[in-house]
């Protein structure tokens, strides 16, 4: 299969004809996958309620048929038809983050969604993406759009056109390209559905933000020690990894730079993930830096990139630098983890 590339301007005026969104919403409103970019990443659409479009999403990317999909809506108004309640906590929670990078988890209505959206789930992950194209072609496509990051299954989510090409050229119908995304790293996962609010997983939205408009907030266990299962079953997967093995450290620049010495002394290439107050003080064979530790928000945006850059460069290992789990740091430092296998060093 030829996969189209429709570019667009990153803000369509909704004034404006958009042929390329049109044409791409009536291949997603038929069945076909269609990547698209968000204000996290790049997603994999297809239509929500066409089953066989959603099991193709889990065959291009080669996804684990255990793990449900988010569904990405264009108003307001399309959440009644998909789920059974809207508990009062949704309200303040939309009213505040949405569109935006909160996915929230609701007890689906019976009855709508194919088997494989919520992998045989009752529950429904929903969220309304805070990017113009995005919303404008899920409206345009007239149907509840399921879309998981549009890599393949385990590779560094996709925060450009490019990335996702990389990926599933010859596997989906199109990717609508309208440049990189803004936030870098998924949305926020958070359930809803019981007693406390729990975050499944931590993302754009950040826990001190959450705290702040409905209070009392709880991570998930399974998150935090390993324990137990991830109550988000994609938590439980390796994920967001760079062909060559990383591990994180834990340390001053001057400790990193003495274990990069030794494996470089063995004959490996040894590639560094630093930001760019650091960058002039490793001497590696790769040294690649994303954001800036002033503002963490510009290491979340950068470090897929960063990541996937590794595979071009190709070094044997990477060491990469540990960050504070403040504020968007919670979220840079599960997926870093994720991408380390768990692998960290400690300095002292
Ligand atoms: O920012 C994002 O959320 C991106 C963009 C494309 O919107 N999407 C994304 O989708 O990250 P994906 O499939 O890569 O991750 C969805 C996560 C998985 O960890 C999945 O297990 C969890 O959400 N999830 C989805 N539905 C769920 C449900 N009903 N209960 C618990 N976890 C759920
Ligand atoms: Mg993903």
């Amino acid at each position: 299969m030829e996969t189209k590339i429709w570019k667009v301007d990153n803000f369509v005026d909704n004034s404006e004809n958009y042929p390329q969104i049109v044409d791409a919403a009536a291949l997603l409103r038929d069945g076909e996958l269609v990547a698209f970019p968000t204000e996290t990443v790049y997603g994999l659409g297809a239509n929500a309620l066409n089953g066989e479009a959603v099991t193709n999403i889990y065959r291009a990317k080669g996804r684990p048929s255990d793990n449900p999909l988010i569904v990405h809506i264009g108003d307001m108004n399309q959440l009644n038809g998909l789920v059974e309640v809207i508990p009062e906590l949704a309200h303040p929670l939309m009213a505040h983050f949405w569109p935006g990078p909160l996915t929230l988890i609701f007890k689906k209505k019976e009855g709508v969604f194919p088997d494989s959206v919520t992998a045989g789930l009752a529950t429904v992950g929903i969220r309304m993406p805070d990017h113009q194209v995005a919303l404008r072609l899920i409206r345009e496509s007239g149907c509840p759009v399921a879309a998981p990051s549009a890599n393949l299954s385990g590779k560094p989510s996709p925060t450009t056109a490019d990335h996702v090409y990389e990926d599933l050229s010859g596997r989906i119908a199109g990717i609508v390209d309208a440049g990189a995304t803004g936030v870098g790293l998924e949305s926020a996962v958070l359930d809803i559905t019981g007693e406390v609010p729990l975050i499944l997983r931590p993302g754009g939205v950040t826990i001190e933000q959450l705290q702040a408009v409905i209070g009392h907030v709880e991570v998930d266990k399974g998150l935090l020690k390993g324990e137990e299962a991830p109550k988000a079953p994609g938590m439980k997967y390796k994920h967001y990894a760079p062909k060559a093995p990383l591990t994180l450290v834990d340390g001053s620049p001057a400790f990193l730079q003495s274990l990069v010495d030794e494996k470089r002394a063995a004959g490996l290439r040894v590639g560094v993930y630093t930001v760019e107050e650091h960058k002039d003080l490793y001497e590696a064979d790769n040294i690649l830096a994303g954001g800036t530790l002033k503002d963490l928000r510009t290491v979340a945006e950068n470090m897929y990139g960063v990541l996937r850059q590794f595979d071009h460069e190709g070094p044997d290992i990477i060491y990469g630098e540990a960050f504070p789990h403040t504020g968007i740091g919670e979220a840079i430092m599960n997926r870093l983890l994720k991408a380390a296998g768990g692998r960290v060093i400690k300095e002292g």
